[in-house]
């Protein structure tokens, strides 16, 4: 039996899946596993029955990766389950900075009690008008499952599209509107779109890569739309920019002491993947993911270890092997296990980065003792051995 602990709410449809073999626990130090949407786990202190934290959502700067692979703990995401939600969110942020629609609705809110609001409103709505978004050229940073559908729906609103990925995918690359013009340069987006939406994660990598230099290049009055995540864009540089009036608009899902303040910006409340879809989507992936891990040692969409696919546990025993990726920590591995006499029946490793993940099918059970022998060995993580 394995127990969930539940941070932030995960829908019903999601948890429901876990089966028969789950229990959901309010004791985070007694869980094998923890489901979490945007609360911080940076500063948790992870038991030693921690296996696995499934993050439903894509970005996991919430979350502690290096340290949960050096006490290997899998971390998992749902890249794409709430794409559609944040795409069509990316929309309604380009549409509300088209046009002052916000400043209209509230015109009207506090006019409401004119008995003459009809009549003036003739007269006020010149000062909320603008422009249409088809035939205006959109920028797309990032290609993945939210980038690539904001891409075809510009397409699809009459816009020409530009999209920025080094690392596209072919998956992606398939998905894309023939029409999007892959560009290899950012340069070629600050000179040529009128809006540009940001679609990566926030990593060390990627923190800060829309400074004040890159929110100069941009062509004047360019609305920028920010549904990723706040850290990415040098806000300071941003506020002055909106002063000026350099950029027009900045529209951004991250509300803090700084977006609140922005003239010209329009901030919710991180409301991208707040739809009911969206929510049960990562819910029933971020599930699946968890109860194949915990049940057969496989490793679907994790952020911290390499996928893995053994498929159904159905032998003596299986041994998850956790452990740095270095030179001679397979044949360690498959010497102790051999040595014991264990016939390994199937093996298969994976490395990302700096941590690899080696799992085993083995003939017979291997004994508590060589496990604590496995474990011991300098490099090697955790060693996890998931019986029938
Ligand atoms: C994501 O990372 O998936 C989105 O920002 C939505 C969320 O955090 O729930």
């Amino acid at each position: 039996m394995y127990s969930v602990h539940c941070l932030n709410n995960i829908a019903k449809v999601g948890t429901d899946r876990l089966g028969d073999n789950f229990t959901l626990t309010d004791n985070i130090d007694t869980a094998q596993a923890i489901m979490v949407r945007s609360a911080s786990l940076h500063d948790v202190d992870f038991s030693h029955e921690l296996l696995a934290i499934g993050r439903a959502g894509a970005g996991v700067n919430n979350i502690p990766l290096d340290r949960c692979a050096e006490q290997g703990i899998v971390v998992f995401n749902t890249p794409g389950a709430n794409a559609n939600g944040v795409k069509e969110m990316v929309i309604a942020g380009m549409l509300l900075a088209a046009r002052d629609i916000v400043g209209g609705i509230e015109w009207v809110d506090e006019n409401s009690d004119d008995p003459n609001v009809g009549k003036q409103a003739e007269k006020a709505k010149k000062d909320f008008a603008g422009t249409e978004l088809a035939g205006k050229n959109l920028g797309v940073i990032g290609l993945g499952a939210i980038g690539a559908m904001v891409a075809n729906a510009g397409r699809s609103l009459g816009m020409h599209v530009y999209g920025y990925d080094p690392f596209l995918s072919v998956k992606y690359a398939w998905s894309l509107d023939r029409h999007v013009r892959h560009v290899n340069n950012l340069s070629e987006i600050w000179a040529n779109c009128d809006y540009i939406t940001i679609h990566v994660p926030a990593t060390d990598k990627t923190r800060g890569m829309i400074g004040r230099d890159e929110i100069a290049a941009m062509k004047d009055g360019v609305v920028f739309l920010n549904y990723a995540r706040d850290a990415l864009v040098d806000e300071i540089a941003m506020s002055e920019a909106l002063q000026t009036g350099h950029v027009r608009r900045y529209m951004t899902d991250f509300a803090n002491s700084v977006t609140t303040q922005m003239k010209h910006a329009v901030v919710t409340p991180h409301l991208g993947a707040s739809t009911k879809e969206a929510e049960d989507n990562c819910a029933v992936m971020c599930a699946d993911e968890l109860r194949d891990y915990l049940e057969n040692g496989n490793i679907t969409n994790s952020v911290n270890y390499g996928a893995v696919d053994m498929g159904p546990m159905d032998g003596a025993m299986r041994l998850g092997v956790f452990h740095l990726n270095v030179p001679n920590m397979i044949g360690q591995i498959t010497s102790l296990v051999s040595g014991a006499g264990v016939n390994i029946e199937n093996m298969t490793d994976k490395s990302r980065g700096n941590y690899a993940y080696c799992l085993l099918d083995l003939g017979s059970e291997l004994s508590d003792t060589t496990i604590a022998q496995l474990s011991s060995i300098d490099g090697i993580y955790r060693v996890r051995a998931i019986r029938k």
